[in-house]
This record gives C-alpha cells, sequence and structure tokens, in this order.
C-alpha cells in the first residue's frame, strides 16, 4: 500500500497566504481500479491561480477550494508507477491536476501523456510549453496583443514565469522589450538572461515617469499581469492605438472583495487604444501550432525559461508564499 503526504488548507488566508494556513496530511491510498494509475508526482506548478481558490467566493474564476480535505489544487507531472489501464505503462510521464501531493490515482483518461526529451524534458510542459506559463504568454503577446515589428511592448511581472516567456516572444515578434519587476537583480536578469531591452524596478518608484523616460514614444502593446498601479501607469503612456492585454492582476488577488479598477481607463478613448482579457483555455484549439512554435524557438536557441525548483511537499505552503510575494525568477516548480 502507498503512502501519500498531502497539502491541505487548515484555515483561508486572511490577506497574504501564510504558511500556517496549510497542513500536511499522511494517509494509505488504496488499491487501483481498471483504468486507473498510480503517480509519482515529479514536480508541481506554483501558479497565481491556486491563491484565487483558496478564498470562499462564488464566482471565483477557477472555484473554490474546500477547508480541510482535498490537496490543495496544482497542475503538475507525474511517473507512472503501477498502471490498471492500456492507455498508460509504467514509466510513463503524464500532465494532470496532481495536487498538492506526493501521490495520485486517477483514471488515465484524466491524464496527458508527454512526449520527452533532453531539450523538452517534461517539466518544460508546466512552463516554458505550459498551458498555464508559455501558452498563457504566446495567446496574450501574439493572439491578442498583436505584436509588430518595432513595437514598444511593456510587460509587468516580467521576471515571473508568464512575463519572461511573454518578453521573449514580444521580442521574436520584432518588438522592443520593457520589463517591469521589482528590485535591481531582477532588472538585472531581465536585461541579460530574459534579453528585454530596458527595465523598470518598480520597487524604486515613480513608474509613470520611468516608463515616461523610456517610451518617449508611447507604449503600443501593454501585457499585464499586475493590474493596480501599475496598470493605471502604463494606460497614462499608451501611443495611439496602443493595445492593452489584461493576463492577470496579482496585486489584487490577496484581496478580491476589493479590487481596485484602472483609474486612468480614459487614456482608452483618448489613445484610440483597445484594452483585451484572456483566459488561455479559450485558445485550445491553437494549442498544437502554439506548441510547435515554442518547441522551435527553444531548439533554434531564442526562447528559455529559467526554472526555480523549490524541494520537498512540506515547502508548498512557503512556494505558495514566494510566489505572492516575489521570491522566485522564472518559473516556480516544486519537486515533492
Ligand atoms: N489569463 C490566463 O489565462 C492566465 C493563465 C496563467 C496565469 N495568468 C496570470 O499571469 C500572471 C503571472 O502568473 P505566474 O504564475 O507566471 O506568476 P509569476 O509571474 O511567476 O509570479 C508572480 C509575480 O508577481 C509579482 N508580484 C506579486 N505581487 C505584486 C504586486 N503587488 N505588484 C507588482 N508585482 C507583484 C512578483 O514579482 P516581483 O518580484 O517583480 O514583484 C511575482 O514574482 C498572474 O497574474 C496570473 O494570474 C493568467
Amino acid at each position: 500500500m502507498t503512502q501519500n503526504r498531502k497539502i491541505i488548507l487548515k484555515q483561508r488566508p486572511q490577506g497574504e497566504p501564510k504558511v500556517s494556513d496549510f497542513e500536511l496530511v499522511e494517509e494509505a491510498l488504496p488499491e487501483l481500479k481498471e483504468d486507473e494509475v498510480l503517480l509519482k508526482v515529479e514536480h508541481l506548478s506554483i501558479d497565481a491561480f491556486i491563491r484565487t481558490m483558496l478564498d470562499a467566493r462564488d464566482d471565483s474564476l477557477h472555484g473554490s477550494m474546500e477547508v480541510g480535505k482535498e490537496p490543495v489544487m496544482a497542475l503538475g507531472i507525474g511517473r507512472v508507477v503501477q498502471s490498471r489501464s492500456d492507455a498508460l505503462n509504467q514509466g510513463d510521464a503524464v500532465f494532470g491536476p496532481m495536487g498538492a501531493q506526493t501521490h495520485v490515482i486517477w483514471p488515465a483518461g484524466m491524464l496527458r501523456k508527454l512526449e520527452e526529451s533532453e531539450e523538452i524534458p517534461a517539466r518544460s510542459y508546466l512552463g516554458v510549453i505550459g498551458m498555464t506559463t508559455g501558452l498563457t504568454a504566446y495567446a496574450g503577446m501574439l493572439n491578442c496583443g498583436k505584436v509588430q515589428e518595432g513595437d514598444t511592448v511593456v510587460v509587468s511581472a516580467a521576471a515571473g514565469a508568464v512575463g519572461s516567456v511573454a518578453c521573449q516572444l514580444a521580442k521574436i515578434a520584432g518588438g522592443r522589450v520593457i520589463g517591469i519587476a521589482g528590485g535591481p537583480d531582477k532588472c538585472k536578469f531581465l536585461k541579460e538572461e530574459i534579453g528585454c531591452d530596458e527595465a523598470v524596478d518598480y520597487k524604486a518608484g515613480d513608474v509613470n515617469g520611468q516608463l515616461k523616460a523610456l517610451c518617449p514614444d508611447g507604449i503600443n502593446v501593454f501585457f499585464d499581469n499586475v493590474g493596480g498601479d501599475i496598470l493605471d501607469a502604463a494606460l497614462d503612456n499608451l501611443a495611439q492605438f496602443a493595445r492593452v492585454v489584461i493576463c492577470g492582476a496579482i496585486s489584487q488577488y490577496n484581496d478580491m472583495e476589493h479590487v481596485t479598477g484602472p483609474r486612468l481607463y480614459l487614456r482608452i478613448p483618448e489613445r484610440n487604444a483597445s484594452m483585451i482579457g484572456f483566459t488561455v483555455d479559450k485558445h485550445a484549439e491553437q494549442f498544437p501550432k502554439m506548441e510547435a512554435d515554442i518547441a522551435g524557438w527553444i531548439k533554434s536557441g531564442q526562447l528559455k525559461l529559467p526554472e526555480q525548483i523549490e524541494e520537498g511537499i512540506d515547502n508548498f505552503p512557503e512556494a505558495i508564499v514566494k510566489l505572492m510575494t516575489g521570491g522566485h525568477k522564472g518559473k516556480l516548480l516544486l519537486a515533492p
């Protein structure tokens, strides 16, 4: 019998999540039924949407988790250790809703079998080529933002997972790219490792003034992961016919009852601009093309995503805190 270690929600976070909001629980897993597989979870994707599921809200986009029961929701990569399905064999790598735990049993039909290679290992399907990271950046920057050669492109939370890929896709499309991130170390990372032309440190203050100095002809595409004051600063600097892409608003997720709207939304009509939001799942029909393009750019050396891998399921709560407070660069993963 396999022993599973899982992280459950002990209490709903009040504002910023704390390690003490979560609890580690051990359990024995049952025997496999027909068509089921037992997986050892290899990597978990630490994603911003997990925070939004910790609140008790009926209108939450991804749903609301129960307290004290199921493992905290997380997408991940698992390795088949035992199979009662013809579709999957021992040793296969799969993508699916692993949950914050060391092992899980799923019907094989719930899982996607992955092709693994040296250039694109299984965990890349959580990062550079993963739905909540690389494909999200692609859907937002290329499908919605429609970056053109010579555009000035600004990306917020640029040193994070989605942001790092979004910056590089804008470069590939011929844009001049400015990343916004917190602190000099992340700004150095943006310029030296991600290939941004310029970087703005929002923690140094006056984001509006910094953008004005770096974008004298205005911003053509703003890819927003943050919302709040950073969105307003970008709106104030839009060029005529700019596109604003709302990917997310992480500055708002700790208090979704009091979301701060854009104060300067009148810059949209004044600049003949447009604002578009998206969720990556609505681009699913294009996933095969998007994955093929990303794989091509990885192979040609035009696209990479540095990863920060935390170790041990006990550190899952700490990883959630890290994601929300910017304690990582690139893609944050956890190896349980
Ligand atoms: N539309 C979709 O379908 C879709 C899909 C997936 C993800 N998303 C969105 O994509 C965004 C990025 O998610 P991710 O998983 O890639 O996370 P991430 O960017 O790797 O991590 C979040 C980053 O946000 C920054 N941040 C946190 N609080 C902030 C604040 N108050 N002000 C400014 N920056 C703040 C932190 O960087 P600093 O150190 O720079 O502060 C942190 O590193 C999120 O908004 C998420 O909801 C959308």
